[in-house]
């Protein structure tokens, strides 16, 4: 099919290959069934969003040694060092069976015609303005590629044939709440910075996407995710830096500040397994407890982390073994926009997936100081 040129002529294209019109539920509607489309083409082809990024690196990269066939999109916009996201994207280039395309999702058209052009079996989207504290000083930036760019993504799977769409939402979204640990069954209305209400805001646009038009969704609530290839703007990161750097560690909430850390094999896992954990509407979730993270539609929420909260003062101990170094600490008070404490209750994830992470964070930090010492070697 020829591309679209202009608005006009995409949406000509959209209505005559679009989806199912809202509220048009078919009971048989194939979608439901399990893998139907993974399985109508030799090669599953995915979508993956934020493929220059930390998470969606590694997803990308997983799934290209699986065999799938994966065209991983990224604006490579400047957040954080474009040479790592460089980085990342010239260990996935060798892989015959990746393509990869420089694509700010905030574009509505250009996103559309990448949905028409590859026909995607499922799409795995990680591409986010991350980080909480960044939010508070730039919150048009967050709107602009967390809500518009996946309202993007939404439509791009109204109007193809997307068989499962799974995106990242965050702890974040957990903000004021205080009984732990944490479940897709509490109530989350209380964010407390704009990123945490921008993925609370997914959510509701991921639900209201699976109950107009079928489309099935997972929403994946990542608890504060590190390894090798991780983001510099993460305090894993740049505890590291300094403590090899002889510089002084700024300890917020003095210290008692607790991360629900869980590593990136785990998540990796967790995101291929979910993948092909499709959901299916609920007919019985009107009439029982009606659980936020369920839903009458195809939409599920699960929360991905270790279970096992750690304070910074363990997290900079563990790290100053690893790398041989005696920390200097200036402790400070909690920061805005912080959740004091994350902890994940990941018991739907194991009942229904058949999986949740578990690699202890000392493990998990050797390979990280590893890949990092060799990195920047
Ligand atoms: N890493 C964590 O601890 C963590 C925790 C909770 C949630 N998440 C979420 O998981 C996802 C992946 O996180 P990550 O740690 O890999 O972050 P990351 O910043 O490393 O990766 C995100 C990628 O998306 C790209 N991107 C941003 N805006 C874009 C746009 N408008 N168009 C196209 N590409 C764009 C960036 O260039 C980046 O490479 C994000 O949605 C993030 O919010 C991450």
């Amino acid at each position: 099919m020829e591309l679209a040129s202009s608005i006009q002529d995409l949406s000509n294209v959209l209505t005559n290959c679009g989806r199912v019109s809202p509220m048009q539920v078919e009971p048989e509607n194939p979608h439901y069934k399990l893998n139907r489309g993974l399985a109508g083409r030799d090669v599953i082809r995915i979508l993956v969003t934020g493929v220059a990024g930390f998470i969606g690196y590694h997803t990308a990269h997983r799934l290209l040694q699986l065999g799938k066939e994966v065209v991983g999109i990224d604006n490579l916009n400047p957040y954080y060092s474009v040479a790592l996201k460089k980085d990342r994207l010239s260990q996935l280039t060798p892989f015959p069976n990746f393509s990869f395309v420089e694509l700010d999702l905030r574009e509505k058209v250009k996103t559309l015609e990448l949905f028409q052009k590859f026909n995607f079996d499922s799409v795995i989207h990680l591409a986010a303005q991350a980080g909480v504290r960044y939010s508070l000083e730039n919150p048009f930036v967050y709107v602009d590629s967390n809500v518009v760019g996946f309202l993007n993504i939404l439509e791009g799977c109204r109007h193809s044939n997307v068989k499962h769409l799974v995106y990242a939402s965050s702890s974040s979204v957990y903000g004021l709440n205080q009984k732990k640990p944490f479940s897709v069954s509490h109530n989350v209305d209380h964010p407390i910075s704009m990123y945490a209400a921008t993925k609370k805001a997914n959510e509701l646009m991921a639900h209201t996407y699976s109950y107009l038009y079928q489309i099935p969704t997972t929403g994946l609530r990542f608890f504060t995710v590190y390894g090798p290839w991780g983001r510099p703007d993460m305090a894993i990161f740049k505890f590291t830096e300094a403590l090899l750097a002889g510089k002084t560690i700024d300890v917020y909430n003095y210290g008692k500040m607790k991360r629900d850390f869980t590593y990136i094999d785990d998540v990796v896992e967790g995101i291929l397994r979910v993948c092909e954990h499709i959901p299916t509407p609920n007919p019985s979730w009107e009439r029982s407890s009606r659980v936020p993270g369920k839903s009458s539609a195809p939409y599920r929420l699960y929360n991905m982390g270790n279970q096992n909260p750690v304070d910074l003062e363990e997290l900079i101990r563990l790290l100053g073994r690893a790398l041989g170094v005696e920390a200097k600490k200036k402790y400070l008070p909690l920061q805005a926009g912080d959740v004091p404490e994350t902890y994940a209750d990941c018991d739907d994830l194991k009942q229904e997936v058949g999986f949740k992470p578990t690699t202890p964070i000392s493990v998990g930090i050797e390979r990280f100081v590893l890949w990092y010492q060799t990195y920047y070697s």
